[in-house]
């Protein structure tokens, strides 16, 4: 979720890396970094924080040269820093290299090297590949980047120059995305074209195994070590455009990034084989959570929904007896908290005031914090003693959608985890959970295939003045996100309930007007639930149902059906959230309203 630039030409490389990095700043800003070639040593800035702080610290320095690359960054592996921030260097100091994605063997590639002698200076995976470039380097950059990357499992968008060979950026991809833009006697390289579309609308897209030697003059393009020819296109799109990847809104763009954040939070983590999950982040926490007697999820807005989906999943999968709590509720309720409770703060921002307060007072009554959060070194991920990152990369849309469905598994994870510690899972209940995870992502793309049909529900019911959300168990969480959605962006009053509490007060607003969108994968409690559609349906309520293909019974007492996959019941939250997600960004589409930013809410509340 970093951006890469690259820069090599006859004009001063610095203020075009500074340009191309703010045009990628939608996508990573807590760090940044450049390096530029000056007379066969390397000039190097970095900052913590926006691009701005970067070009400030660049004004009044000699930072003059024709080659550079640059970066700004999300973070994955360390806290933003200067000493993680790109670029890294080998031991030698005259290799820089820029990298997105993450390599998954770099702790072997690291005691590899260490073993050898070679210091490690910072926290991240990329330092691992910087230092094995320069540790395999013999005088040809262009080989000792193809000899490094074949030692290299995960995935990676990178860019080197060697401070020895001012004539050249070496660059490779493998699942990041990576571009080479053409100009006239000076050349780029990007993982974005916002960040060179100023300069050049001509560009050549690396897939996956590609690599590409740049010089002012000349680009060369290779595949597994042999030359190839690739074709390069004129853009001829703008800028906005490029930044939302051709989707007409970020939210639009965040729902359909889905299926690869969901990869993203698993990567690494998952092991299929084992039945087991691997968080990295609560190592040393570990034994105090498989001992903890009670935990409490802490959260705001949609984080809240994801903590009452925590709370089922930990009591159902590892015993473990779990409660949630508005964060905002919890902080000024003088809460007990006995031995061993832990406190779990789920946050996409990592600095929502409520939910940091929440945790402040957990904290001081002694019990163990731990953070479930998005934005690496963010003020939740830095007071908690522990934590595990979401790796979705930054959220723009201020109604979350692919944060939460990654907050959920990575409370599924942690649950699975903890159940096959405490004994409560079999190996192979965890074995079916941790495999069905993996499936997720690709389900989620069946899923968002259906879009056109949720436009033609969301056509028909757009006039609607109120929604009812309905679902139980497992569903019941998905019910409110789906109604916050609504509310959030389409200003229609939404309500989620509990489908059998609607008989306590709900099912007084149910006429014909009323579109109420029930919950209904196959799971143990879809018979009770067909009973709530039955009393739906008597008062003339219109029924719009989210269930599993082929189920006739939900059918035929539907209106509407959106069919998703099946899944186990514990995960089908993230499943059957999607559709939700997009009727509500639909109907404020038909509506003209601005999805992305809507009016009176703020994307993070850092005020009580
Ligand atoms: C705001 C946002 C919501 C978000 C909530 C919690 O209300 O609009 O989308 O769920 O804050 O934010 P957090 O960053 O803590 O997840």
């Amino acid at each position: 979720m970093c951006g890469i630039i690259g820069y090599i030409g006859n004009k001063e490389a610095l203020p075009i890396l500074l340009s191309g990095l703010e045009r990628m700043e939608y996508r990573g800003y807590d760090s940044a970094g450049l390096a530029i070639v000056n007379n066969r040593s390397l000039l190097v800035e970095k900052s913590v924080g926006r691009i701005e702080v970067l070009k400030q610290k660049t004004k009044n320095k000699n930072l003059y040269g024709n080659l550079g690359i640059g970066h700004t960054r999300w973070a994955t592996h360390g806290d933003p820093s200067t000493v993680n921030a790109h670029p890294q260097f080998d031991a030698s100091k005259k290799i820089a290299l820029v990298h997105n994605g993450i390599i998954e063997n770099y702790q072997s590639i690291r005691k590899m090297l260490e073993k050898e002698g070679i210091q490690f200076e910072s926290e991240t995976d990329t330092e691992a590949l910087a230092k094995l470039i320069g540790f395999l380097y013999r005088g040809d950059l262009e080989s000792a980047v193809e000899d490094a990357l074949s030692q290299v499992d995960g995935a990676y968008g990178i860019a080197v120059i060697h401070s020895d060979e001012p004539d050249k950026i070496v660059a490779a991809r493998m699942g990041s995305p990576l571009i080479v833009a053409k100009g006239t006697d000076e050349n780029f390289v990007a993982s974005d074209p916002a960040a060179t579309l100023e300069f050049t609308r001509d560009v050549a897209f690396l897939n996956d195994g590609e690599m590409v030697v740049v010089k002012h003059n000349e680009i060369k393009f290779k595949k597994q070590r042999k030359m190839i020819t690739k074709e390069f296109e004129t853009l001829a799109y703008s800028l906005e455009e490029i930044e939302r990847g051709g989707f007409d809104h970020f939210m639009l763009k965040e729902i359909y990034m889905q299926p690869q954040t969901l990869e993203e939070t698993m990567r690494g983590r998952l092991m299929l084989k084992e039945g087991d999950v691997k968080l990295g982040g609560l190592r040393d926490v570990m034994e105090q959570l498989v001992k903890m007697k009670r935990a409490i999820f802490l959260g705001c807005g949609t984080a809240w929904h994801a903590g009452l989906l925590g709370e089922h999943l930990f009591e159902d999968l590892a015993g473990i007896p779990a409660e949630t709590e508005y964060a905002s509720e919890f902080r000024y309720r003088n809460p007990v908290i006995e031995d061993g409770t832990v406190a779990i703060a789920i946050s996409q921002s990592g600095e929502t005031a409520d939910t940091l307060a929440a945790i402040r007072e957990a904290k001081r009554k002694n019990a163990l914090t731990i953070g479930i959060v998005n934005v690496v070194g963010s003020t939740i991920a830095r007071e908690t003693h522990a934590g595990t990152y979401l790796r979705t990369g930054p959220e723009i849309g201020v109604a979350s959608t692919k944060a939460f469905t990654s907050q959920v598994l990575v409370c599924a994870m942690l649950a699975v985890k903890l159940g096959r510690l405490r004994g409560k899972l079999s190996h192979e209940e965890a074995f079916d959970l941790v495999n069905a995870m993996n499936e997720l992502p690709s389900k989620v793309s069946e899923i968002l295939e259906l879009r056109d049909q949720i436009k033609a529900i969301a056509q028909r019911f757009s006039q609607a003045r109120n929604f009812l959300y309905l679902g139980r168990g497992y569903q019941f969480p998905v019910a409110l996100e789906g109604a916050l959605k609504l509310k959030e962006i389409s200003y229609i009053l939404a309500e989620g309930y509990p489908a059998a509490e609607m008989k306590h007060g709900p099912i007084a607003l149910i006429d014909e007007n009323m579109p109420v969108v029930f919950l209904a994968p196959r799971d143990p409690l879809r018979s009770k639930l067909i009973s709530n559609i039955e009393q739906v349906r008597a008062r003339k309520g219109i029924v719009i149902s989210v269930c599993n293909p082929n189920d006739q019974d939900i059918r035929s007492i539907s209106n509407e059906v959106i069919e998703i996959p099946q899944t186990l019941p514990q995960l089908a939250p993230i499943l059957s959230v999607i559709p939700l997600q997009l009727l509500a960004y639909e109907i404020a589409v038909q509506l003209g309203l601005n999805v992305d930013r809507p009016r009176n809410l703020a994307k993070s509340v850092t005020v009580e």
